[in-house]
This record gives C-alpha cells, sequence and structure tokens, in this order.
C-alpha cells in the first residue's frame, strides 16, 4: 500500500509543527499531553502554542486543539516549553513566556525577556488568567536571557522548580528555585544552581524524578563535542544520577530531543520525547504535505537487576498486536508497518529492510540507511554495548524506535518509505514479527 507517512502509533499533529512534549500529566481521569506547537507553519515558522492530545488509556486520543496562545506581553513570543502538576483538583500548567524586543539584539545576553508563568485548568484546555511566578529580576546576574523550560515537583510539602539556563560564560546549568509554603501559586525563591564543567552552553528542558528512591537529572544539552559513539546528533539530551558523573544519553539515534516525564496513575515513571531535533541537517518530507514531527512512544522507565537504568515501550501497546510470524536466522519476511519484531541475541547479528540495514559487530551496533530517499539525509549511527540479550524494534509507518539489551539502550529515527509493505532479511538471529493496529487519534478541530 502506498505510504501516507502518517504515523499509527505516535502523535503528531494534523497540520503545522511540533516539537517538544509540554506539561504531561494523569489528571481527572484522563492523560494530557501538551506540546510545542505551530498550527499555521510545518517549518516552524511563528510564535510557539501549546496543542493538546488528552486520552483515557494512551490508546485512544482526542486532540482538542491549541490552548495556550502567546496572548500577553508576558508571552508574546511564544508559549515556550513547561510542565504539568496536578493539585487538588487542578492541574497547574507551568510554562515559560518567550518575549523577544524589537530592535538590534543578540538576543542572548540583550532583547530577551523569559517569565516563568503558571495557568490552572480544570478540564485541560479552558485555562485561568496567567500568573507570572519568576522574571529576569529574579535569576542570578551570571545567567544569560535564556533561562526556560520549568519541571515542578512536591518534596517535602514544598514545591520545587527547575530551570535550564545558560551562562553569560556561555556554560550551561540547571537552577532551582522553591517555594516558601505549599503554594506552588505563590512566590518562588531561588535555593542553588547545578553545574558540571565543560558540558555545553545551554542545558533545555531539564527534569528532576526519582526511580527506586534516586535522583536522576535530565537535560538537552547544547553544545556538547560530537564523537564516533556520543553526542552524534546537533544537540543531546540524557540523564546524570546524583553523583553527576556519568551522563547517558536517552537515545542514539537520529530523531530524539526534549524529553520529559511523569508518573502514571499506576506509579510508572513514563518518558515521552520529542522524535526530532532543532536545526538538524536531514530533512521531514512531511512537511511539504503539511505537517511535521511526531512524539515518541511512551517510555517506561524501571532499573534492570544490574542497576541501570532501562526504557521499555509502554506495556499498553501490546494489546494493539495482531499477527505473530515467527522466524530464523536467513529468512527473508514480508510484512506490513506498523510492525514490532522482537529477538534474543546470542551472536552478531544483522537485519536489513532494503533501505535500511542494522547489525551488531564487535559490541557495537549500527544503525545505517542505504537509500538516502527513505533516510532524507540521514546516514549512520553507533551504539557500543557491552553484551546484548535483546532486541525489541517497533516499526511505525515513518518512524522507528530500536530497544536494544532490555532497553539499556535505545535510537529512534523517522524514515520515509514509498510502500508500508518492507522485506526483512535477517542474519544470525530467529525471533518474532507481530502485526499491529494503530491508535485512535480524533480531532475536535
Ligand atoms: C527545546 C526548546 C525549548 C523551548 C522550546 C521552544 O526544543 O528550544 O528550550 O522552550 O523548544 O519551542
Amino acid at each position: 500500500m502506498k505510504n501516507d507517512w502518517r504515523q499509527k502509533l505516535h502523535l503528531e499533529p494534523f497540520r503545522g509543527w511540533l516539537n517538544d512534549p509540554n506539561g504531561l500529566s494523569f489528571f481527572n481521569g484522563m492523560y494530557h499531553v501538551y506540546f510545542q506547537y505551530c498550527p499555521d507553519s510545518p517549518y516552524g515558522k511563528g510564535d510557539k502554542c501549546w496543542g493538546h492530545f488528552q486520552s483515557p488509556d494512551l490508546l485512544h486520543w482526542e486532540f482538542t486543539g491549541t490552548v495556550l496562545f502567546p496572548d500577553t506581553e508576558a508571552d508574546k513570543s511564544g508559549a515556550y516549553s513547561g510542565c504539568g502538576l496536578v493539585k487538588d483538583d487542578e492541574l497547574y500548567l507551568f510554562y515559560t513566556g518567550n518575549v523577544k524586543h524589537p530592535g538590534d539584539y543578540d538576543y542572548i545576553t540583550d532583547g530577551r525577556d523569559a517569565n516563568q508563568i503558571l495557568v490552572t485548568t480544570k478540564d485541560g484546555h479552558n485555562m485561568s488568567r496567567k500568573n507570572i511566578l519568576l522574571g529576569n529580576h529574579d535569576y542570578p546576574e551570571y545567567c544569560s536571557r535564556h533561562v526556560r523550560d520549568p519541571k515542578v515537583w512536591e518534596e517535602d510539602g514544598k514545591y520545587k522548580m527547575v530551570l535550564g539556563a545558560r551562562k553569560l560564560d556561555d556554560t550551561g546549568c540547571a537552577l532551582i528555585y522553591t517555594t516558601k509554603d505549599s503554594d506552588p501559586a505563590g512566590e518562588w525563591f531561588f535555593e542553588k544552581e547545578i553545574f558540571k564543567p565543560n558540558f555545553g552552553y545551554m542545558w533545555e528542558c531539564p527534569d528532576i524524578f526519582t526511580l527506586n528512591g534516586k535522583k536522576y537529572l535530565s537535560i538537552s544539552p547544547q553544545g556538547l563535542e560530537h564523537t564516533e559513539f556520543e553526542h552524534q546528533n546537533v544537540y543531546s539530551s540524557g540523564r546524570f544520577d546524583e553523583s553527576m558523573t556519568d551522563f547517558t544519553e536517552w537515545d542514539y539515534g537520529f530523531d530524539f530531543y526534549a524529553p520529559q516525564t511523569f508518573e502514571s496513575p499506576d506509579g510508572r515513571r513514563l518518558l515521552i520525547g520529542w522524535m526530532g531535533i532543532g536545526d538538524i541537517p536531514y530533512t521531514n518530507p512531511t512537511a511539504e504535505k503539511g505537517w511535521q514531527h511526531c512524539l515518541t512512544m511512551p517510555r517506561e522507565l524501571g532499573i534492570d537487576e544490574y542497576g541501570r537504568l532501562v526504557q521499555k515501550p509502554f506495556k499498553e501497546l501490546n494489546s494493539l498486536r495482531k499477527e505473530k510470524m515467527g522466524f530464523s536466522s536467513g529468512d527473508v519476511l514480508k510484512t506490513d508497518l506498523p510492525f514490532e519484531l522482537f529477538a534474543l541475541i546470542d551472536s552478531d547479528f544483522d537485519i536489513r529492510f532494503g533501505f535500511l540495514e542494522m547489525r551488531l559487530k564487535n559490541g557495537v551496533f549500527t544503525l545505517e540507511f542505504t537509500d538516502d530517499k527513505v533516510g532524507c539525509g540521514r546516514t549512520k549511527r553507533n551504539v557500543k554495548l557491552n553484551g546484548c540479550v535483546d532486541i525489541r524494534i517497533i516499526a511505525d509507518t515513518s518512524s522507528m524506535e530500536i530497544y536494544l539489551n532490555g532497553g539499556q539502550r535505545v535510537m529512534s529515527t523517522r524514515f520515509y518509505p514509498q510502500s508500508t509493505e518492507v522485506d526483512i532479511m535477517v542474519n544470525g538471529l530467529d525471533g518474532l514479527v507481530y502485526t499491529l493496529d494503530g491508535m485512535e487519534v480524533k480531532t475536535r478541530e
């Protein structure tokens, strides 16, 4: 069948541009997924708004439209990224109001304001009046004008906020603010800076969360050095543990940035990222059809038996499985997108899709496009694995998420084949393929 590249398992706008996930939360019996949205431009032109999807089960979604507009003096150049916090019977949404003053400015050290703003909602889409919590005069004097992307959580009866920032000496950092009492709409005070020397010029979209009693700091740093195995993309994203020594990337593929985590009602820590990055040297031809970019599927975060942080596709996905096919080394399979492939690994192997190859060789897993019309400028990405026991691939109509070694490493990429039919050639491994049903995504617009 002709592939129209409309995703079946990943949230994407019906028209326009999407970037970061925002305000992720479960509130009033619904999951809420907001996102950075330019409804009128598939190229992201114009001031950013927030779009909104909601779902009772992560599988049946409704797009309710644009719900937050840059319509005040405090956010007039964009309602930038932020988070959700459920309190009493309201959803609190914290975000950055971006203000660019007209003039001859560099917009780094001058000409820009960053206001941290709170709105509340009782239904997820009708917003209260905007309440400015922090402005430029509240940030340390060593900060540039880039201070944004609040993530808020409750701790010991107070609220904490982490912001991403660029300092005047062109290093990135995270700023922690705290409330005096238990009112997230009240006053906020600067508490401390989190810094790591030689770690980029700007940290975007920070997130602090706890997993198995341990704290992690997730950031999307800009300006890291690119090497063969690390930080291969223009901008990176990953997490530090509490010691701030090791930084592990969330995803080693071509298309991943600005993830955010939240807790599901059954206590899972779920992560959703933008399956895209700014300023990339490759393209997404859906833009010519009127829309660009999608979010990753929700990923469940956990700690494996070796104490490593792992990511797994959300468990609800299993209910979309249709036909099951077994395969063994040397087989050529024919299947339709979307599908899932799972295999246990006990040797080097390769899997070829005609336009894309992946292989494990000498402890390095490589993902490589062999047809540039499908990869649209994407070339090759590598990840080092200290042993790999399994691989799970979730292939949508125009994207793939590859989970390696129980989710210890993940790789995501967009791709644009003309057909939904794919031939898969496998060598060196036996496993299973399931064809998958799609999610339901309705729109109110
Ligand atoms: C990350 C980012 C954020 C900002 C938003 C603007 O992709 O640059 O730092 O809030 O996108 O759309």
